[in-house]
């Protein structure tokens, strides 16, 4: 099984992005963390900053395979916290020892998972992210958007994340995927 680490960014924690990201991880077992309640400062030209969780995140997004930013869409773009650890990829570039694990990086599949209330997520948003990841040559596999108009629509969710997952998984690995999904299959059909 390969390690997947979810970053999520909302104004509330356990909101609609926060609802997808679970969604996920009840079917594929990730580590998921929450962006706003870590301490990640804006960039600084003095990096003055070098001591706060930005770099702990970096740590644990070379500790996974797979790379999940979660995001809601706000005003046609990511959140405030999103563009915030976005603007620190800087410090990927500037600064020595921080260097190779933007390098590093280059080994991971990022997706992009995205809650708003359209049937599509912006272009503007989605290119923003393509853009970065093509400057610093990370691998973007792939988006899976949940419409929100009406709130989290917890089965059509996992259905779509399910498919997703098992589009993640080589055939090697299926088998076990396929237990996971059994037994969450399973643990849902308590709530219906
Ligand atoms: C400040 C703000 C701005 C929003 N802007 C958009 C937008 O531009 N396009 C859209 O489709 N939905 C927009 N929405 C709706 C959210 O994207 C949607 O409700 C999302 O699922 C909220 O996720 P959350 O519960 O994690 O905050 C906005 C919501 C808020 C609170």
């Amino acid at each position: 099984m390969r390690n997947v680490f979810t970053l999520y960014s909302s104004a509330r924690k356990n909101g609609n992005t926060f609802e997808m990201t679970q969604a996920f991880s009840n079917i594929v077992p990730s580590e998921v963390c929450y962006l706003d309640d870590l301490d990640v400062r804006e960039y600084d030209y003095q990096h003055t900053n070098q001591h706060d969780d930005f770099e702990m995140l970096i740590d644990k997004m070379l500790a996974a395979d797979i790379i999940i930013f979660a995001s809601p869409v706000y005003w046609y773009s990511m959140t405030p916290a999103f563009k915030r650890f976005f603007d620190r990829f800087t410090d990927l570039t500037e600064l020595i020892h921080l260097k190779a694990k933007g390098k590093a990086l280059r080994k991971k599949s990022f997706y992009l998972f995205l809650t708003s209330v359209h049937d599509q997520p912006p272009k503007a948003f989605v290119n923003v992210v393509k853009d970065t990841f093509n400057y610093f040559k990370w691998q973007y596999a792939g988006l899976e958007h949940v419409k929100c108009e009406s709130g989290f629509d917890h089965d059509k969710a996992c259905e779509q994340l399910e498919l997703m997952a098992v589009g993640l998984f080589s055939t090697s690995t299926e088998a076990s995927l396929q237990t996971v999904l059994g037994e969450q299959s399973r643990s849902l059909s308590k709530f219906k």
